[in-house]
């Protein structure tokens, strides 16, 4: 029989250990105001260990509980529509577009303007800010460069497809255009150094938005087409192991993406390389997805951006690109799902960069955990009336952001500890699946069965929530101690080897909460609250459950 009270030492042990390895400071304030404070604030920055990954706030594993405004919230005049949005979703952070066409309406000439407002606003609302560089691309095309950009065919080439006709999206091998973009996000960053290089307001920059081509798997132009005809560039060859050749040689039929792939990744990296030289927090790209199950004409989605079909060849050719973030608008489990699980690589962090709005998305953030995630934002939220349904929620109002906001309370409470647990492999997640009402998680030592549709009291078949909204997140303390936090699921643990002579038990099912990064009893559930499984409603809990054997 385990000893409860080693258990339990053992327990604070563990979650101390992953507090000091990772510097896990006590609840840092999210807006960075801090520094003011006195309390340290460090850089933002990702860090890996054995093919996982956090994203370091002051110092210490942190969850992006995110949130995104609508593309044209971007505007002083239309924050007072964003905030109550973010707030009532509980986001910790607040993910916003900076347009080139904003910053620099004039060449040379650059207006931050909004950016300051928005900055201030943020420490204002102890938000966090992701901002979105919507320069070259956004959802594939310059729309947000500015007029001297979009509208110069000659100096900004766009991509000419291969009857010759010519696209939206701007060639990512024309050298005016990487410079172009280039010296603005230069600015841009330079100018977030100033203002905010001590705060660290803001956590990451997304470089770019949705790159590719639509329409086009990659430029024909005559200038593109040189390029294509040569040798395939020795860094990629290397790094795919690769023999050397031509693209058609060494990539056949998939060679016209492929390099329309790499030459957008090297612009992109090139247009991060010279942000981070000015000031090096992590930056990512979002991807436009392709079915994560089949082959899909390139024509039919966004063509070189990062599918995951190309990963290995934007890994290889944007090194300063930190992570690539799937943009999940797709309700079904197991798209979602096989998503989460190609975008979770040893040299990928996992971030849900965009989701939907509606009910349905918001219990995927228990599966992205379970994938190791290091942040989940639902796209458009703000009270602005856009919808974009049918990719997200028909209306936008408190009660349509409820099922976010209390997974949101719910997984901001446990914040820094499943950040620092997850960095070592500890935490797990579902989300209830649709086509049946359970699923299952290894934990090792135990198996966890979860069922969703359950009553509270007795034995019966899952049946599923009227719409899925169930989700559980479960995180080792310590041998034998996890924490289980959840929404409408039965959760049911089975040892998977036999440790005690006759059986094992739950030894104590403590509910209670963190404050300052220390559990905090509440009380003791047992009998009918843990004889049918441990059952989780609409209420936020968190439970503390130890096993022993007998
Ligand atoms: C994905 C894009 O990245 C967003 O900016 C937005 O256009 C959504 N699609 C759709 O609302």
């Amino acid at each position: 029989m385990i000893r409860v009270s080693n258990i339990t030492k053992a327990g604070r042990s563990l979650l101390m250990a992953a507090t000091m390895l990772s510097g896990l400071a006590p609840m840092a304030h999210p807006s960075g105001a801090q520094a003011a404070d006195g309390h340290s604030a460090e850089m933002p920055r990702l860090v890996r260990e054995d093919g996982r990954y956090a994203l370091m706030v002051d110092g210490a594993p942190y969850l992006v509980l995110g949130a995104q405004a609508n593309n044209s919230s971007n505007w002083p005049s239309v924050l007072p529509q964003v905030w109550p949005a973010v707030d009532q979703v509980q986001a910790n952070t607040l993910l916003m577009p900076i347009a080139w066409q904003q910053i620099e309406p004039t060449e040379g000439k650059f207006d931050f303007s909004f950016l300051d407002t928005l900055l201030a606003q943020a420490r204002e609302h102890k938000k966090h800010l992701v901002l979105l560089w919507f320069g070259t691309w956004k959802n594939n095309s310059p729309s947000y460069a500015p007029d001297w950009v979009k509208l110069d065919n000659d100096r900004f080439p766009r991509v000419v497809e291969s009857k010759g006709i010519m696209r939206g999206s701007l060639s990512p091998l024309a050298p005016a255009t990487l410079d172009a973009d280039r010296k603005a996000f230069v600015a841009f960053m330079r100018h977030l150094k100033q203002v905010d290089g001590q705060q660290h307001t803001v956590l990451m920059v997304q470089v770019e938005n949705e790159t590719g081509t639509y329409r086009a798997i990659r430029d024909f132009s005559p200038m593109a087409q040189k390029v294509f005809d040569g040798k395939v560039p020795d860094d990629l060859v290397k790094a795919l192991k690769k023999q050397p050749g031509t693209w058609k040689d060494v990539f056949g039929k998939d060679a016209d993406e492929f390099f329309h792939a790499y030459y957008v990744a090297r612009f992109v990296d090139q247009v991060a390389a010279a942000g981070k030289a000015e000031y090096p927090i992590p930056m990512y790209v979002n991807a436009a997805l392709r079915d994560p199950f089949k082959d899909q004409d390139p024509y039919s989605y966004s063509s070189g951006g990062p599918t995951w079909n190309v990963l290995d060849i934007w890994k290889a050719a944007a090194p300063n690109i930190d992570l690539i973030g799937p943009d999940i608008y797709e309700r079904g489990y197991d798209f979602y799902t096989k998503t989460l699980e190609q975008y979770k690589r040893p040299d990928n962090a996992l971030f849900v960069a965009e989701t939907g709005n509606d009910s349905v998305y918001a219990r995927y953030v228990f599966a992205t955990l379970g994938h190791q995630g290091i942040g989940f934002a639902p796209f458009g939220i703000d009270y602005t009336r856009y919808v974009n349904y049918p990719l997200g929620a028909a209306k936008i109002d408190a009660e349509a952001l409820e099922p976010f906001a209390m997974n949101f309370k719910l997984l901001g409470s446990l914040n820094r500890e499943l950040a620092a647990l997850s960095l070592k492999g500890k935490v797990w997640g579902a989300s209830e699946p649709t086509a049946e009402h359970s699923n299952t998680l290894d934990l090792g030592p135990y198996k966890v069965t979860v069922g969703y549709g359950l009553p509270q009291f007795g034995e019966a078949k899952p049946t599923g929530n009227d719409k899925p909204c169930g989700g559980v997140v479960i995180a080792e303390l310590a041998p034998n101690e996890y924490l289980v936090a959840g929404y409408h699921a039965r959760v049911d643990f089975a040892q998977t080897t036999k440790a005690g002579k006759n059986g094992f038990m739950m030894a104590s099912v403590e509910e209670g909460h963190f404050e300052n990064g220390k559990w905090v009893f509440e009380r003791l559930w047992n009998g009918d609250q843990t004889d049918y499984g441990l059952n989780f409603t609409s209420i936020p809990q968190i439970l503390k459950v130890r096993f022993a054997t007998y």
